[in-house]
This record gives structure tokens, sequence and C-alpha cells, in this order.
């Protein structure tokens, strides 16, 4: 049976080690503000902004929140980020997704402060990262690499398969696994014979966005299986795009949902806040 890789006991460590560093960048006087922005009342990203809000008080953060309505257009929101970018007390500027249809996310991404982007989606914080340079780190892809590292599961030399090619996810994971000298592959919905590819990973993570896809058809046995997927099934409970039950009994280890990537956003978001500070 494999070994269930607590992603709400590492996240607390996480934000545990940030909380100790905030107390002593508070000593020296070292502020840290998060502004929050959500446009509309889209009730998962309520959710969402909340946790991120709830999280930076644990940690000694300060944040502010900037609620727009949904039908705010793109001018107000590029102004506001603007005042943002050169206001002095705001360290870290996130603009929580999905925007309305009539808002072209690329142009807000392009419009942030990149020394402020904690989230790293302006383009140069994903060059940074393709090219190895310092710069802020995309937090679900952060999030899954502490995972792994926090659970002494070894990148070097690996063969890793991620199922899923989004620009917050697939893609800058992929960078971040080369970069810590795994074997990387990019699956997505054209990918030919999907589960003899899958098979091969030492490492499998699943980003796909369908309910339960992943089943032991799709696994080696003894490979790592991460899960970024969240939905809900028919009794209304939490799962992912890993069929949990079936791929338990053959992976070495696998993390849950809920309690596995979920809970590591939102501590690698924080640490980007914090990180600032170490320039
Ligand atoms: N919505 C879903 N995931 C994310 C994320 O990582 N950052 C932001 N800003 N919004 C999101």
């Amino acid at each position: 049976m494999a070994q269930r890789i607590d992603g709400r006991k590492i996240a607390s460590q996480i934000k545990n080690e940030l909380a100790e560093e905030m107390t002593r960048l508070k000593a020296e006087n070292f502020r840290v503000c998060l502004a929050v922005i959500q446009v509309g009342e889209d009730p998962a990203s309520s959710v969402y902004v909340n946790n991120k809000k709830k999280a930076c008080a644990l940690i000694g953060i300060e944040s502010l929140s900037f609620e727009l309505r949904q039908e705010a257009s793109e001018r107000e929101l590029l102004s506001l980020i603007t005042f943002l970018n050169t206001e002095p007390k705001v360290t870290g500027i996130l603009v929580q997704l999905p925007l309305p249809a009539h808002i072209n996310e690329r142009n807000i991404f392009e419009a942030i402060n990149p020394d402020k982007d904690v989230d790293g989606f302006h383009p140069l914080n994903i060059g940074r990262l393709w090219t190895g340079e310092k710069g802020f780190l995309p937090c679900t892809p952060a999030g899954i690499l502490q995972l792994l590292k926090r659970s002494r599961i070894s990148l070097d030399g690996k063969n890793c398969v991620i199922i899923g090619r989004s620009n917050i996810v697939g893609k800058p994971l992929a960078a971040l696994l080369l970069q810590e000298n795994a074997t990387v592959s990019i699956a997505h919905s054209r990918t030919k014979n999907l589960p003899a590819l899958a098979k091969q990973a030492d490492i499998l993570i699943v980003a796909v966005g369908q309910k339960e896809m992943i089943t032991s058809e799709y696994v080696k046995k003894g490979a790592v299986v991460i899960d970024v997927g969240i939905h809900r099934d028919e009794n209304n409970k939490l799962c992912g795009d890993v069929d949990f039950a079936d791929v338990e009994s053959i992976a070495s280890a696998i993390t849950p949902v809920p309690g596995g990537v979920g809970p590591m956003t939102i501590a690698m978001l924080m640490d980007n806040c914090v990180s600032i500070s170490r320039n």
C-alpha cells in the first residue's frame, strides 16, 4: 500500500517556518504586505481569497483586499495595479483567477511589477524560471516540488511524466523538474497511447482536470503519484484526477485529495511573499 503524502502537514511546517522568519524580520522593522485583488464574486474564488488572507494573518503578513465589480473594466483593473506597483507599503500583488471574460489575463499579468509578482505569472518570471535565474516560482508547481523534497523523494535522473500542459501547472512544473535533473515528458489531450507513456513514469503528476481519470492502468508499480485535480464526486465528496482507491494499491507514494497538493499552493504563496526580504 502506498505511503500517503500529507500535504496539510508539510504546508503547516512551511507556514510555521515562515511565521518564525516573519518574527525575525519584524524585529528588524521589515514589513511584508500582500495586496489581493478579486474581480466579481465567484464563490470558489472568494473561498480561495479568504484562505490566502487567513494564511497571511497566521504568518504575520499584512494583507489588503481590493474587490472590483464583475463588470469592472480592464482599464480599471490596470489602473489599480499601476497604483499598487509603486505603492511602497505593498510588497506583493495577487490577482485572483479566473477573471471575467472581458478582461485579457495576459495584459494583467504583464502589468504587474515583476518584483511584486508573487504568483510568478509575469513573462519575465516565466523566463527566469526556464533559464534557472532567481525569480518568483508559480505556487502550485513550487508546492509539488516541496512535497517531493520534504518526502525525501529524489528527482535526479528520474522519469517524470506530467499529464496536463497548462501555463499555471504543467509547463512551469516541467521547468522546475528539469532544474532538478529529472527527465521530463509533458502529455496532453493529443498524446498517443497515454497509458503506455504514463506507465514509464517513476513520478507521475496529473493535472488534467478530469475526475478520477487515472486508474492503475496508467501507473507503474512503485511509482510516485501526485494529483493536482480537485472535483466533487456523485456523493458531493472531494476527489482528484486520480482514482485514489485503485492507484493506492500499486503506487509507492500518493497525494490524497483533499489534503495533498491543495494546501501547498497557499504555503508557497506565503513563501513567495516572505522571499522578498531574502534578496
Ligand atoms: N486561481 C486558481 N489558481 C490560482 C493561482 O495559483 N493564482 C491565482 N491568482 N488565481 C488562481
